[in-house]
């Protein structure tokens, strides 16, 4: 008896940018990309596919899904860092494009945890009110966020955006069993993102070298998968379950070696684990709504089937979420 996944949606942008284009913008190789980070393709949004058009695209999929109207919403929130606006909200902007009218909608800013520190708020929204149905999204555009000067950054991430509608259910196994989220804002600097510089000369940053992902890799690499590991075996041990119990783990698709090292620390086999980074990606808040789309629509959530989702992004912050399907 508690919160559930009523249903799921996602929406790619249609241009699909291969390592082979890569090559023509940085120096690079296919060779390189695919051996270190196992992207091979990842899509770049164009007209009509902003953040917000793309999110309420996902969104439609999974309240059709869910057999509930936008009407219905009470909360809508977008997991996003890239917005094509700071103020409205990523979110308002779903809101008004999907017509969410009786829902109170905002934006929340985790990074690649965006979608499950939105779940973990969903949850809490509907514990305290039973018939509140909850929209949460993770979309981007990474795309227009990226150096394309910078090979250190720009081969990893894509744009994309996937959805989830949640509810209350009265069966008593399916639930959102438990969640274990951390942050920790003293090591931003191997991880961040500019504002844009202000207007007034006189209050200028004078290093600000523009809007764009600044990444120390290596440093990322290590804290990320120590941190899912803690997050995993965290909510494990909250719970009273081990690592045999789970049927799926969905993790943040941030790159091959990651969640290899993740795979192998964690002791899970691969077969359990979603892996769709190869096609899109690092969608940093989007990659696990849109994981979770492909994985239902692929009939592999029945109830009962226990699913496990960990991230780790820039802030930094990181989680584990594991639920009862
Ligand atoms: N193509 C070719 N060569 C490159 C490229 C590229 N795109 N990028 C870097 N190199 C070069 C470097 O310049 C360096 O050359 P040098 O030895 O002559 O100096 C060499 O390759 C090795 O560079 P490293 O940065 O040490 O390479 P590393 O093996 O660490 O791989 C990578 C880099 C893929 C970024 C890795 O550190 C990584 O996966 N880090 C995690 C980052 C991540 O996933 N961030 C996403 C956000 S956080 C998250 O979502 C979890």
């Amino acid at each position: 008896m508690g919160t559930v996944v009523l249903g799921t949606g996602s929406c790619l942008p249609s241009r699909v940018l291969s390592n082979v284009d890569l090559e023509q913008i940085v120096d690079t190789s296919d060779e390189w990309i695919r051996t270190r980070t196992g992207i091979e393709n990842r899509r770049i949004g164009g007209p009509g596919e902003k953040t917000y058009q793309i999110a309420a695209r996902a969104a439609s999929e999974a309240l059709s899904m869910a057999g509930v109207t936008a009407a219905d919403i009470s909360l809508l929130i977008v997991g996003t860092i890239s917005s094509h606006m700071l103020m409205p909200s990523c979110a308002c902007f779903v809101q008004q494009e999907i017509g969410a009218d009786n829902a109170f909608a905002y934006d929340v800013n985790a990074a690649c945890s965006g979608f499950l520190y939105g779940l973990d708020i969903a949850d809490k929204h509907i514990r305290a009110d039973r018939q509140a149905k909850v929209l949460v999204i993770g979309a981007e555009a990474l795309s227009s966020r990226l150096n394309w000067q910078d090979r250190n950054t720009c081969i990893l991430f894509g744009d994309g955006a996937g959805a989830a509608v949640l509810g209350h259910v009265e069966d008593e196994r399916r639930r959102i069993l438990g969640t274990n989220h951390r942050s920790d804002g003293r090591l931003w600097q191997l991880l961040y993102m500019h504002q844009s510089p202000s207007t007034n000369p006189d209050l200028l940053v004078p290093d600000n070298p523009g809007v764009h992902i600044i990444m120390e890799g290596r440093e990322v690499f290590k804290h990320a998968v120590k941190a899912m590991e803690d997050a995993v075996d965290g909510v494990l041990r909250a719970t009273g379950m081990s690592i045999w119990d789970i049927d799926l783990l969905i993790p943040h698709q941030a790159n091959i070696r990651i969640l290899k090292k993740l795979m192998e620390r964690l002791d899970i086999p691969e077969e359990k684990v979603i892996l769709n980074v190869m096609h899109y990606g690092n969608t940093s808040a989007a990659s696990i709504p849109i994981a979770l789309d492909e994985t239902n629509r692929a009939g592999l959530l029945q109830p009962g089937k226990t699913v496990l989702f960990c991230s780790f992004g820039g802030g930094f912050t990181w989680g584990a979420t594991l639920l009862r399907w």
